[in-house]
């Protein structure tokens, strides 16, 4: 899975990645990570809220992948941020991974109280090469607008809930227009989409699986999509989507499935609710 994106900075990011959210469970984790790396996935996504900074960082290693070769994202927790507290809890991150290096390193939601200190320290991190590139997630337009205000390096990505009941129209096109990559997570729209019937027709025209159309609707949309499973076979599927290209309208049949209600994790500004 070679395909890349320069991000904003020059940092090429592949497109398709592995979220390793939810995966706890060392056997399991182990037996998902070595399968990824075997089907291709070279890309990892994690954050310190998900307590597996240190299995992934440990299972990475046992890989023998080398480190070039591997492009790592994490995230910083919500309870940590702050100007000193996200100093600490990178260099925390970076111990755990057992790398010199994050490539990429985001703000996990928006807050308020701590908006510019943790971006701040995202600057310094940059600024002194632990970090390659730094970015955000659920961040909104006013988000990023009050960002700008005072930022002087802007994001290079915004990771956010994107799939075809929840597509982000306006917002991916902002983020477009402003050079800022989407990135989608839970990309599949856990599980709900997967059985939906616009897709499984098209799934069954190409022989293929509803996940397999989805991952291609992110990827011909310009998504970075990072699919997560405990399940070898479904691993293995995710990596499999490069041997068939939808067709402009079939892209444009999955947008049309955008619904109001399509959101299943939380409204960013009630993420924070103490400010
Ligand atoms: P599992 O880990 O048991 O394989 P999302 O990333 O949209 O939140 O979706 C993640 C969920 O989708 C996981 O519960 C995962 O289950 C499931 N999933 C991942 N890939 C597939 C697939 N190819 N087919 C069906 N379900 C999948």
């Amino acid at each position: 899975i070679k395909d890349t994106i320069r991000l904003n900075n020059g940092v090429e990011m592949p497109r398709h990645g592995f979220g390793f959210f939810l995966i706890t469970d060392e056997d399991k984790g182990r037996e998902a990570i070595s399968q990824a790396v075997r089907s291709g996935y070279r890309s990892f996504d994690t954050a310190e809220f998900y307590k597996n900074e240190a299995s992934l960082g440990c299972l990475l290693k046992e890989t023998e992948v080398p480190r070039r070769e591997l492009f790592i994202t994490t995230k910083i927790d919500n309870a940590l941020q702050g100007y000193d507290s996200t100093l600490r809890a990178i260099e925390r991150s970076l111990k755990d991974l057992q790398i010199e290096q994050i490539d990429l390193v985001l703000v996990h939601w928006p807050s308020k109280k701590h908006f510019f200190d943790t971006w701040k320290a995202f600057e310094k991190l940059y600024d002194e090469q632990l970090v390659r590139a730094i970015g955000v997630s659920n961040f909104d337009v006013h988000h990023l607008e009050k960002l700008a205000t005072k930022a002087n390096i802007m994001p290079a990505v915004d990771q956010l809930e994107i799939h075809p009941y929840f597509t982000q129209t306006r917002l991916r096109n902002y983020l477009q227009a402003q050079g800022i990559a989407s990135e989608a997570w839970s990309p599949l729209g856990r599980g709900a989409v997967l059985g939906d019937p616009v897709i499984a027709q098209i799934a069954e025209s190409y022989g293929k699986s509803p996940a397999q159309v989805i991952i291609r609707w992110h990827l011909q949309s310009g998504t970075i999509v990072i699919p997560k499973s405990q399940t070898p076979s479904r691993i293995i599927q995710n990596a499999n989507v490069y041997d068939f290209t939808l067709t402009d309208e079939e892209v444009k049949a999955i947008d049309a499935l955008d619904r109001k209600d399509g959101r299943n994790g939380p409204v960013p500004d009630e993420v924070f609710e103490e400010i």
